[in-house]
């Protein structure tokens, strides 16, 4: 293969591998089906208020303050931990599609 090749395919992985930290809308939807076995999904139900009813930046900063450890909450602490930049962003990217659809905000 050419050099010229060989960079063109590892420039191409890189896309791949590392893709912008922007969200994506849809991984963030996999993602949420976890949050709705604590947060209601849809009409408020209960104490806790649906994700897509909170702004977009609060929810990325909550995610990411819990992941810290500087907002305190076992349980979101447990579900945080395990999520990336580009998770948190994907998810926060999803409630905000949601919000549209069902007219939060
Ligand atoms: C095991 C139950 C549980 C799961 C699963 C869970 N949460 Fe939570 N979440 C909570 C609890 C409890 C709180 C704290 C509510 C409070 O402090 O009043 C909370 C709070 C939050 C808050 C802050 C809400 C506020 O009003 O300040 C956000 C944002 C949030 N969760 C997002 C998520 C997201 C996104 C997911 C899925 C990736 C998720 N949660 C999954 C239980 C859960």
């Amino acid at each position: 293969m050419s050099t010229v090749g060989t960079a063109a395919v590892i420039l191409s992985l890189v896309a791949v591998a590392a893709p912008a930290l922007a969200g994506d809308p849809e991984y963030g939807a996999y993602l949420a089906s976890e949050c709705f076995a604590c947060h209601p999904k849809g009409q408020p139900v209960g104490p806790m208020p649906p994700l897509h009813l909170l702004p977009r930046d609060y929810i990325v900063q909550a995610l990411r303050e819990y992941r810290a450890g500087t907002r305190d909450n076992l349980a979101m602490s447990l579900v945080a931990r395990n999520l990336s930049d580009e998770d948190i962003e994907s998810l926060a990217d999803y409630f905000q599609v949601m919000s549209a659809q069902l007219g939060g905000r």
